[in-house]
């Protein structure tokens, strides 16, 4: 096989197109809960609230962009008290256990962030999104953040849990160079961010907000971290492994000519990680910021 330009220009296609093909099923729901408890402890040091200064009135009102599973949000409604408001948005609304039903403060609609409702401005104190990296094209960043800070009270928090694939430079010859290939080429075909940590802070500044921060994390991944590096690994492969959907739309991308050389690759990456060959590409991110008090919003 011809070596791979991880730069190869690629037609682009439709940028509405979700990259990750989600699999409406219970496996997949047990994925994102593992991978959510995962980033919890061992990316958010356990925090569910990454400003330290943020104080939580017992009426707060907190927006979920992106629900999934409903994890974070649930985590919230087991900590506050019932008088504290909690909405969450997403797509697709298919993941999220029956449980939500027992918390009558809990509300779940189903929204792009791109397009919230008309009558939330002004109507949050906190609002949290986590791992859209994979559904917001370039174009569609601006107009999602100029919705989160539209919701937000004068003075609300942002904070985002993201990741970017710009420090993902694989030894070429190796599985992991194969994945960071087919990442590439998808990232340009739906007009993705390559650099979204980078770009963050001018994103968020751009629609107004101030205080911005932008905190890369490591994550354990490969021997050197024991118990937490397996975890990792084991957590990320996951993650990775639900690429084949799309990777298979493109034909494989010119990369794989079946499912079963797919997951033969993403075992390989995962064997690599384990040996410590090649570390994690994937640079997650946590960002905060504040919607100025004086904002006529
Ligand atoms: C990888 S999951 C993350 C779920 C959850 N936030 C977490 O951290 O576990 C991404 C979620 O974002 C949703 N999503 C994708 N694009 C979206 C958009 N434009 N607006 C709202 N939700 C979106 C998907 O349906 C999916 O549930």
């Amino acid at each position: 096989m011809k070596p791979i330009d991880t730069n190869d220009a690629v037609q682009s296609s439709s940028p509405e197109t979700y990259l990750y093909v989600r699999s409406q099923n219970e496996e997949e729901r047990k994925r994102l809960n593992k991978q959510y408890n995962f980033m919890k402890h061992q990316f958010r040091e356990g925090r569910l609230v990454h400003d330290p200064s943020l104080v939580l009135s017992p009426d707060v009102s907190i927006l979920d962009v992106g629900v999934g599973t409903g994890a974070w949000l649930l985590d919230m409604a087991k900590v506050l008290p019932s008088t504290a408001n909690l909405y969450g948005v997403d797509i697709s609304l298919d993941l999220v256990p029956d449980v939500v039903g027992y918390f009558p403060n809990l509300h779940l609609s189903q929204h792009p962030v791109t397009s919230l409702p008309a009558e939330w401005t002004n109507k949050f104190d906190l609002v949290n999104q986590s791992l859209l990296f994979l559904g917001l094209t370039k174009d569609a960043w601006p107009k999602a953040l100029s919705e989160l800070f539209r919701v937000l009270k004068p003075g609300g928090r942002l904070q985002l849990l993201e990741a970017s694939i710009e420090h993902w430079h694989a030894r070429p010859g190796s599985a992991d160079h194969k994945m960071e290939c087919m990442g590439r080429r998808l990232y340009k075909k739906h007009s993705l961010f390559e650099d979204l940590s980078s770009k963050m802070s001018p994103l968020l500044s751009a629609v107004g907000f101030r205080e911005v921060t932008v905190d890369l994390k490591g994550i354990p991944v490969g021997p050197e971290a024991g118990n937490a590096g397996r975890e990792g690994s084991e957590t990320l492969s996951l993650a990775m492994s639900q690429l084949k959907g799309i990777v298979m739309q493109y034909s494989g991308l010119g990369v794989v000519g079946s499912e079963e050389e797919f997951d033969h690759i993403v075992c390989e990456q995962k064997r690599e990680w384990d040996e410590g060959v090649n570390t994690l590409g994937l640079t997650y991110f946590i960002s905060c910021a504040r919607k100025p008090r004086s904002s006529k919003l």
